[in-house]
């Protein structure tokens, strides 16, 4: 039993850790971290998979970055471990380091060096030589798209190459791990979408991927899983299907009629599924909360059968935006 020098919850202990092969590639087993009184990360647990993409959402101020550095070894938890490839932060970060790359929301660029001095610099911290370090700096500037502009100064680099150049500094290695922190981030729409291919080949050549956002649309496209993290805790995790499945459905209805429109309002309430009812002479609007279609057509046919003269009845399901409006508070701890 450990109790949290923060909050003085008594806590279990974690699961041992086993550093056998056929595990996943990243593991956050119960894992928490306070500042004083904010808890940044408070009990997350989730898996990726090798050549799975997770994607990891939340508002300002969630805990991702936080649970993130911890994955790359730059910060230890409270309690709890977090693995990569098997092997654990708080116990053998060397091993972690090796096997994981880290590209975070703020990076430093030496802006004297160009694209090509500035992967060299990083392939020789990480011990690559001869040979070995010619093929790594190959790959990475035709993987990222940087091989034209390979001599070009940094400080010449728009926002979307420097991206590049980082998710480049992080892969040198050929890590089996990326941990990438918002890569996205004022990025055009163009370069979202290298990005977001870029990242589909690192996992189809077997990597695991961590991926944060503020923006669920932004990586409904490109992630196998996705986990909601708000004030610090999961609130959800699974495929984009399953997590939809997972939430109450809503579905906004509108009604439009001739005439007697508030009065469908007022007939409209405690009605079975129907909530947040708005009402004008003309037109009605509520949530459904049942995505039963034969629950709609019963709803239709009642309206219809007690005289409402109805003109139309259009139903439609929340978008992956909603849904994270629905689930997330905003609250900012
Ligand atoms: N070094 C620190 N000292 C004190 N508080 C911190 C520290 N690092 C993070 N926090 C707090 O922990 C909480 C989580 O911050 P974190 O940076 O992990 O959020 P985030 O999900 O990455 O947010 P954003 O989307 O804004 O990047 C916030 O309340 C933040 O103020
Ligand atoms: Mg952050």
């Amino acid at each position: 039993m450990v109790t949290s020098s923060a909050t003085d919850i008594a806590l279990e202990d974690p699961p041992a850790v086993h550093t056998t092969a056929g595990h996943p590639m990243i593991q956050l087993r119960r894992l928490f971290r306070f500042f004083g009184r904010t808890r940044a990360v408070n009990d997350v647990s989730f898996e990726v998979e090798a050549g799975q993409v997770f994607g990891y959402i939340g508002p300002n101020g969630a805990g991702k970055t936080t649970s993130m550095r911890i994955l790359s070894t730059l910060d230890l938890p409270d309690y709890g471990d977090a693995l990569v490839d098997g092997f654990s932060v708080v116990n053998d970060p060397d091993l972690v380091r090796k096997r994981l790359g880290f590209m975070p929301d703020h990076f430093g660029t030496y802006p004297n060096m160009n694209c090509v001095e500035y992967l060299d610099f990083f392939a020789r911290s990480y011990g690559i030589v001869g040979r070995e370090r010619t093929k790594a700096l190959r790959h990475t500037l035709y993987y990222t798209g940087l091989d034209k502009i390979a001599e070009k100064p940094i400080r010449g680099l728009s926002k979307g190459m420097r991206q590049r150049l980082c998710l480049g500094r992080a892969m040198i290695h050929d890590p089996a791990v990326l941990i990438l922190d918002e890569p996205a981030n004022g990025l055009d729409p163009r370069a979202r979408i290298e990005l977001r291919h870029m990242i589909r080949g690192l996992a189809a050549d077997g990597k695991a991927l961590l991926v944060s956002s503020h923006i669920l649309t932004e990586l409904g496209e490109m992630c196998d899983t996705i986990g909601i993290i708000e004030r610090g805790q999961l609130i959800v995790s699974g495929t984009v299907a399953e997590i939809k499945a997972k939430l109450r459905p809503h579905i906004d209805v509108l009604i439009q009629l001739v005439e007697r429109g508030e009065e469908l309002g007022s007939w409209l309430q405690g009605r079975e599924h129907v909530q947040e009812i708005q009402a004008s002479d003309l037109v009605v609007r509520c949530q459904f909360v049942s995505d039963d279609q034969h629950d709609q057509a019963a709803l239709l046919r009642s309206i219809v059968d007690a005289g409402y003269p109805v003109l139309e009845f259009s139903t439609e399901s929340r978008s992956l935006e909603d849904i994270f409006l629905q689930i997330t508070t905003g609250a900012v701890q």
